[in-house]
């Protein structure tokens, strides 16, 4: 448990909360690229970290991000248009260019400088295998975007995605985390299985602290490894990533036939696919899960994965459609069926189970009250998990570069956030 101030502490990360500066320090996902594919395009409106901003591409095909409301008057950028190198409010026609400077006043004497002067909130934006990152921290502190192994590698498939969760960053990033829950919330058949599942020796877990996070592998059972539960990991060993602050890397054997990559009758194939995921605060009560997936060629058998394939309608999983729960009709404890969500990218990997993982996240309450858990041993990755946050939390105050703000590129470029050979070379 933690105490309620302490909760409170890791927990808000809006201006000026101790948290919400320590995010400030690491470049975020805001969005898709293709969300602002076109120069001089349609601007997006968005809220991260509890500010309301604008997000552009200017006619120079510059991506740019900007507090939402017109320095003048206040009204919205995002009903702005985007022209003449920068965004123009739609009241008086004030311009801003990426950097926040104002290029323009039409309603203004022309000898005025009064433009000059006005500085509009602006941060920093770089793209990378199709997301938009930006940098919200003070400007003195930015540090390079990092290379990250997901959105740069050149040898594979890649797809990048992102979804919406109606609670606290924190609460998913430990339910992706969680070593113990596939066994009782994902498991299908469960009342043929439960026996054996309540009567199998307790889940070993191994956990190491790592430069970028923890690292975690957990050993199941392999009598219970069956298809139907746990889609897709037919292995005894799972492995799953915490990477500083918001951040989950899970890897995962992927069968090509069950992804749609297989024609029914033909050889299935299995690739690894790493999954890259921050759990963006948009507010303190509310995130965005961002996602890169990248599968190898060379364990695809030189075959590209069409992510694009299996593209079915998001649907929303929440308390309204009960969580696609059919109670007397699935055997999952919960009731609640696997492949009942759909990600627009119809990844089955996260998709199978989304339903059931938001439903355990959001259940929590908006922000969990962590002053009333009772946690036991298997919940050690959550304690190391909060240690670091709260570290960094010490880190920033005291004017220190928080743990992974900063990391260098390995040997080959690139930043990796799992430090498990033994699923890599496979
Ligand atoms: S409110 Fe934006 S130009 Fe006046
Ligand atoms: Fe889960």
């Amino acid at each position: 448990m933690l105490a309620v101030a302490q909760n409170e502490m890791i927990t808000q990360t809006g201006p000026g909360t101790p948290m919400g500066e320590v995010f400030r320090r690491y470049w975020q996902p805001v969005a898709l690229s293709a969300e602002i594919a076109k120069p001089g395009g349609k601007p997006l409106q968005v809220r991260v970290l509890s500010e309301d901003l604008v997000l552009f591409r200017d006619d120079y095909g510059r991506p740019g991000l900007l507090g939402l409301r017109c320095s003048h008057r206040l009204t919205s950028l995002a009903y702005g248009r985007v022209e003449d190198g920068g965004i123009r409010c739609a009241f008086h026609g004030w311009l801003y260019d990426i950097d926040g400077r104002c290029l323009q006043q039409p309603g203004e004497p022309e000898e005025s400088s009064f433009k000059d002067k006005i500085r509009h909130p602006s941060y920093p934006c770089r793209e990378l295998g199709g997301l938009v990152f930006a940098y919200m921290g003070p400007p003195g502190t930015q540090p390079p975007l990092p290379p990250f192994e997901c959105l740069v590698r050149g040898d594979g498939s890649r797809n990048t995605d992102y979804y919406p969760i109606n609670s606290n960053y924190l609460q998913n990033v430990e339910g992706a985390l969680d070593p113990i829950h596939s066994t009782y919330l994902h498991m299908a058949r469960w009342s043929e299985v439960k026996h054996q599942v309540l009567a199998q020796p307790q889940l070993e877990v191994s956990l190491q602290e790592t430069e970028y996070g923890v690292w975690r592998r957990s050993w199941r059972d392999p009598a219970l490894i069956r298809p139907g539960s746990i889609p897709y990991s037919a292995t005894v060993y799972s492995y799953g990533h915490f990477f500083m602050p918001d951040g989950f890397m899970a890897i995962r054997r992927m069968s090509l036939r069950a992804f749609g990559h297989v024609p029914s009758g033909g050889q299935d194939k299995v690739a690894v696919q790493k999954t890259q995921s921050w759990y963006v605060p948009i507010d303190d009560e509310h995130c965005r899960r961002y996602l890169a997936s990248f599968v190898n060629h060379s364990v695809t058998g030189g075959a590209p994965i069409d992510y694009s394939k299996p593209k079915e309608a998001y649907v929303a999983p929440g308390p309204e459609n009960d969580y696609g729960r059919d109670y007397d009709g699935v055997d999952t404890i919960s009731g609640i069926p696997f492949g009942g969500a759909k990600l627009r990218t119809g990844d089955g990997s996260a998709g199978g189970l989304l339903f059931q993982d938001t439903m355990v996240n959001e259940t929590q309450g908006p922000i969990a009250d962590r002053s009333l858990e009772h946690l036991g041993v298997g919940d050690r990755l959550l304690i190391m998990v909060r240690k670091q946050l709260q570290r960094a939390v010490d880190d920033v105050s005291n004017g220190r570069d928080p743990q992974f703000s900063r990391p260098e590129p390995d040997d080959e470029g690139l930043v990796r956030v799992c430090g498990n050979d033994e699923m890599e070379s496979t």
